[in-house]
């Protein structure tokens, strides 16, 4: 039935473990990990129109546009792996992403099931990302004191090198920070009207994190 599909938005700042979290859950739910932040990280390495509209902002903290975001999410939800639900990791990151995206379920005869709000401070923040390394190749996630790979800058999933994402850079991170609290956050209370979010505390540990979340789905 068309409303029976799983959707879950996992929100929070940057660093506050929405991609490590949405890689462990979607075995567990058969759902597939749609992070819009990779896929125009993809596009950025394959060097295509789209990554190089979207690396201008990217590069410098900001939101890529609403309307390039939208419909390249839209797009990819389309896709044969989604038909029984998704993990929408980083977007909706506007007001507007919102309602695109409301309006676009509604069509459909849809709507978002769970909204998780991954809460973290700030300086955790700065200490994640400072450290965080990823693989270049599959974007498998690192850090280089709580999680280093088993061979020094070599991936433990594909053997590719594990590098610095460009963006974790400290005047880059601390951007990211002030647009997600000035843009971002607002979306928690837009979610809270419908009484959809669950607020999971990141700062315990990835393991527990993880058990967390799934107690959520039962
Ligand atoms: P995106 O790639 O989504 O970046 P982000 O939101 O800033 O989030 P991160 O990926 O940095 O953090 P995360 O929460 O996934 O944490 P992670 O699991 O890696 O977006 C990048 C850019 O793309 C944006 O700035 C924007 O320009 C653009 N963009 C993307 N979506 C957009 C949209 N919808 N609209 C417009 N523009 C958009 O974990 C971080 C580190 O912490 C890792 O090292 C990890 O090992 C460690 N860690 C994780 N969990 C734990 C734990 N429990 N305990 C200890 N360490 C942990
Ligand atoms: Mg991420």
């Amino acid at each position: 039935m068309a409303g029976d599909i799983l959707k879950v938005i996992m929100m929070g700042p940057p660093g506050s473990g929405k991609g490590t979290q949405a890689e462990l859950i979607k075995n567990h739910l058969g759902l597939p990990h749609i992070s819009t932040g990779e896929i125009f990280r993809e596009n950025i390495r394959k060097n295509t129109q789209l990554g190089q509209r979207a690396g201008k902002y990217i590069e410098k903290g900001q939101l890529v546009p609403d309307e390039l975001t939208c419909e390249m999410l839209f797009d990819r939800i389309e896709d044969e792996d989604c038909k029984e639900g998704y993990i929408l990791d980083g977007f909706p990151r506007t007001i507007e992403q919102a309602e695109r995206l409301d309006k676009y379920l509604t069509e459909r005869g849809h709507k978002i099931d769970k909204v998780l709000n991954m809460s973290i401070p700030d300086q955790e923040v700065i200490r994640r990302l400072s450290g965080r390394r990823v693989c270049s190749n599959c974007e498998e996630i690192y850090h280089i004191d709580d999680n280093p790979p088993a061979k020094e800058g070599l991936c433990n999933v594909c053997g590719s090198s594990v590098i610095q994402r460009k963006d974790d850079l400290p005047e880059i991170i601390k951007a990211r920070l002030d647009t997600y609290y000035e843009i971002s956050q607002p979306l928690i209370s837009y979610y809270n009207r419908s009484g959809l979010v669950t607020i999971v505390d990141g700062t315990i540990g990835k393991t527990n994190v993880t058990r967390f979340i799934l107690s959520l789905f039962g």
